[in-house]
């Protein structure tokens, strides 16, 4: 079965609120045959990112850069994964006050050195997040998890 991993940082009831959207986006009951994993950045390893089709990374936005749990979690597998995850579609949600630019940037060029492609416009939230935020943050999810369903 397609499995989408999520690889998440969540250090406050926000980013919490995101997270709990993509997932219940992912695993819409229309979305069938797909198994959705969930890692705390922190705590993903080499495998979990060879044993999935597509990806979901969640993370604020800090210093004008990712946070540095999800840059850890690419530091750690970047050249494990190199040529064997390419091609594999993947999402990105990113919760910042201040501006996630820097984020999005960071982000953009890992994926495109491992060559993965992006499933859907990524989504950025500052301060609460709004009913449509939340939506966007739902569709995230359903939009990479249907990208792995088996025609
Ligand atoms: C050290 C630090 C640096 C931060 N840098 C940025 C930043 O560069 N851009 C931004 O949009 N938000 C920045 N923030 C805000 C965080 O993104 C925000 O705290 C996080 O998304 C959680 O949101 P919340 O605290 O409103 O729940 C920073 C927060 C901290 C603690």
């Amino acid at each position: 079965m397609p499995r989408l991993l999520i690889i998440h940082h969540t250090p406050s009831p926000y980013t919490q609120a995101m997270f709990e959207a993509v997932i219940s986006g992912a695993t819409d009951p229309e979305i069938e045959g797909v198994e959705v994993v969930r890692r705390a950045a922190l705590s993903v390893s080499s495998s979990d990112f060879l044993e999935a089709d597509g990806y979901l990374l969640g993370s604020p936005a800090n210093l004008g850069y990712v946070s540095g749990a999800l840059k850890h979690a690419f530091d750690c597998s970047y050249y494990q994964i190199l040529d064997s995850t390419r091609g594999r579609p993947f999402g990105l949600y990113l919760h910042g006050n201040e501006g996630t630019e820097g984020a999005e940037k960071a982000v953009t060029s890992i994926t495109t050195g491992l060559g993965w492609v992006k499933a859907a416009d990524y989504v950025a939230v500052s301060g609460k997040p709004s009913k449509e935020d939340l939506e966007q943050c739902w569709n995230l999810g359903a939009t990479v998890a249907a990208q792995l369903m088996e025609g």
